[in-house]
C-alpha cells in the first residue's frame, strides 16, 4: 500500500448496488462509474472509468448469494483498483460469505473462510470492513487491518421503538449467546434464554429444549443471520409452545435462501427486523422491516479515511 490522497473513491459491485447508493448519499460522495458486464461465456468484464491513482478506495460488495459470482466480482474489482494505482483499497463487506466454514471440524474439508481471506489480500485488499462476522475470530485469518462493525445499535434503536414489555432476549443456539448477552445488557439487563438446537444437515435442524424462562413473556430472538430459516422458525415455534407471547426477531443478515420465506411465514413471528446488508428480493417474509446499515457503514468509512477510531462508534 502506498500513501493515499485526500480523495475517497467509492465503488459498488453488483451484489447490493442499492446499499452502495445509500452509502454514497450518506457520505455525499458520488459512486465511481464502472461497467460490470458479462462476456458472452459468462465471465465478468470490468472497467472503471474514473482515475483512481492515489485515491482512498472503498469497494462495497457483500458476498451474499449468488455467493461465488459476488466473490469473483469483488476479487476482480480489487485487482482492477490495484492495477489502477489506487492509494489504498478497503473491501467493504457488509456480509462476509463462506464465514461459516471457519475450522476443520472433520477430516478432508477446506477452511473456506481462510481461503477467501487469502484471496482477498492476494487480489489487492489493504483493509477489510465487515459487519457482524459469523465468527469474530475470522479477523485473525488476515494480516491486514479488519474493522468489525456491529448492527446491534442500529437494530436496537428500532427494537426500543417497539416498546416490548419486559423482554427476554433469546439466542436461537448456544453459539449466539455472546450476541444475545450484548443485546440483553443494552436492554437494561433483560433476561436471557437459549434454544438448544441441533443441526441435522445444512437446512434441517431440531430443537429440543429452551434454557431459561419464557412462559408469559415477550421475547426478542437475535442472531447474525437467517439462511434457510430453519433455526429461526424452529426457535420461534418452540418459544411459542413454551408460552412466549409477543415474538420479535432481530437479525443482521437476511440471506433467505431455499425455503426461508415459507418457513418464516409459517412461524409465529410478530415482527422481523433485518438490515439491508443483503438486498431483499421482491418476495419478502411477512412482518419484515428492513433497517438500513448505510449510515453506520458511511461513518466507519469516514473514520477510516480520517484515520480515526472505528471501535469508538460502539462506545
Ligand atoms: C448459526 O450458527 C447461525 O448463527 C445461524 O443461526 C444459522 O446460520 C442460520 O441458518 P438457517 O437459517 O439455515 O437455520
Amino acid at each position: 500500500m502506498s500513501a493515499y490522497s485526500e480523495k475517497i473513491t467509492l465503488i459498488t459491485g453488483n451484489a447490493n448496488p442499492e446499499l452502495g447508493r445509500a452509502i454514497s448519499r450518506e457520505l455525499g460522495i458520488p459512486l465511481a462509474t464502472a461497467s460490470l458486464r458479462r462476456f458472452p461465456d459468462g465471465e465478468i468484464d470490468i472497467k472503471v472509468d474514473d482515475d483512481l491513482r492515489g485515491t482512498d478506495c472503498f469497494v462495497i460488495q457483500p458476498t451474499c448469494p449468488p455467493v461465488n459470482e459476488n466473490w469473483i466480482e469483488l476479487l476482480l474489482l480489487l485487482d482492477c483498483l490495484r492495477r489502477s494505482s489506487a492509494g489504498r483499497i478497503t473491501a467493504v463487506m457488509p456480509y462476509f460469505g463462506y464465514a461459516r466454514k471457519d475450522r476443520k471440524d472433520e477430516g478432508r474439508v477446506p477452511i473456506s473462510a481462510k481461503v477467501v481471506a487469502n484471496t482477498l489480500v492476494g487480489s489487492g485488499a489493504d483493509r477489510v470492513l465487515a459487519l457482524d462476522l459469523h465468527a469474530a475470530q475470522i479477523q485473525g485469518f488476515f494480516d491486514i487491518p479488519v474493522d468489525h462493525l456491529y448492527a446491534k445499535p442500529v437494530l436496537l434503536e428500532v427494537v426500543r421503538g417497539l416498546q416490548v414489555d419486559k423482554p427476554v432476549v433469546v439466542s436461537p443456539d448456544v453459539g449466539g449467546i455472546k450476541m444475545a448477552r450484548a443485546y440483553a445488557k443494552a436492554l437494561d439487563g433483560a433476561d436471557l434464554a437459549i434454544v438448544d438446537k441441533r443441526r441435522i444437515s445444512g437446512s434441517q435442524i431440531a430443537v429440543e429444549h429452551v434454557i431459561g424462562e419464557v412462559e408469559g413473556r415477550n421475547v426478542i430472538i437475535v442472531d447474525d443471520m437467517i439462511s434457510t430459516g430453519g433455526s429461526m422458525a424452529e426457535a420461534a415455534g418452540i418459544l411459542r409452545r413454551h408460552g412466549a407471547r409477543r415474538i420479535v426477531v432481530a437479525v443482521t443478515h437476511a440471506v433467505l435462501c431455499g425455503p426461508a420465506i415459507e418457513r418464516l411465514d409459517a412461524a409465529p413471528i410478530d415482527k422481523l427486523l433485518v438490515t439491508d446488508s443483503i438486498p431483499l428480493g421482491e418476495r419478502r417474509p411477512k412482518n419484515v422491516e428492513v433497517v438500513s446499515i448505510a449510515p453506520l457503514l458511511a461513518q466507519a468509512i469516514r473514520n477510516i479515511h480520517h484515520n480515526e477510531s472505528v471501535s469508538s462508534l460502539f462506545d
